[in-house]
């Protein structure tokens, strides 16, 4: 079977309902972006910090996987499938992906800020004095702006090993996630489906690049459809 490797960004959940973050109408705005997605926002305003994922989960909760999501789920019958997404919400899986890697963390958990190995699945407002099985704070499970990408590593080992790339909704311009392409060995093809596509170095290094102009739902399932008569 081959490897299929599907990397997506904020636009895959566009048509969900969930705001991109360098579009016109980004999610930050009336943000600053390390005020609520950096340590040092944390420390200096724990409370905003709160609110800001608080209302990003509550807003999960009313979302739906769209077309896109579920066109990827069949994927799984004819390849080796993973998913490595950038997004932090659960559409991917809700959508029937079965093997999804999340490079920035997720919405649906939370952590210890002093025991960073104690995870949690946690669908509700996260509040100070919410504390860990050992009594600290708990913490959005999300990479912040300035920490390690504990995920990097295994999403290279995948698209060095993939036959086929599919990138979907992604500016391609939040490195690390940005560079992974660039690890990228043996596929022959790849597929960039975006209506606003950004073609940075690593993606213009790649011969066999296939770019489909047009949003997730459109595109992702047109893909498919290809992929699935290969
Ligand atoms: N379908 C597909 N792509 C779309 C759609 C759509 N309906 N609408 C917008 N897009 C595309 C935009 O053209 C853009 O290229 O989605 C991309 C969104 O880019 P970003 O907002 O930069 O999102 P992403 O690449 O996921 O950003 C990476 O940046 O702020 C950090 O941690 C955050 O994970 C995020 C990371």
């Amino acid at each position: 079977m081959d490897k299929l490797v599907i990397l997506t960004g904020a636009g895959m959940s566009a048509e969900s309902g969930i705001k991109t973050f360098r579009d016109d109408d980004g999610l930050w705005e009336g943000h600053d972006v390390m005020e609520v997605a950096s340590p040092q926002g944390w420390r200096k305003n724990p409370e905003l910090v709160l609110d800001f994922y608080n209302q990003r989960r509550r807003q999960l909760h009313e979302v739906e996987p769209n077309s896109g999501h579920e066109a990827l789920s069949a994927l799984e019958d004819i390849f080796n499938t993973t998913v490595v997404t950038q997004n932090v919400d659960d559409l991917h899986e809700r959508g029937g992906s079965s093997n999804v890697l999340h490079l920035h963390g997720e919405l649906f958990k939370v952590r210890s800020t002093q025991h960073p190995e104690l995870v949690y699945d946690w669908k509700e407002d996260l509040n100070i004095g919410d504390t860990c099985e050992k009594g600290h704070q708990l913490r959005p499970h999300i990479v912040w702006f300035g920490e390690a990408v504990p995920m990097l590593e295994e999403a290279a080992l995948e698209v060095l090993d993939a036959d086929i790339i599919l990138i979907i909704g992604s500016s391609m311009q939040v490195y690390p996630a940005a560079g992974l392409v660039g690890f990228a060995q043996k596929a022959r093809k790849i597929y960039y489906v975006d209506p606003n596509p950004s073609i940075n170095y690593e993606l213009s290094l790649i011969a066999d690049l296939k770019v489909i102009d047009a949003p997730a739902t459109q595109g992702v399932p047109a893909v498919v459809e290809d992929l699935m008569r290969v």
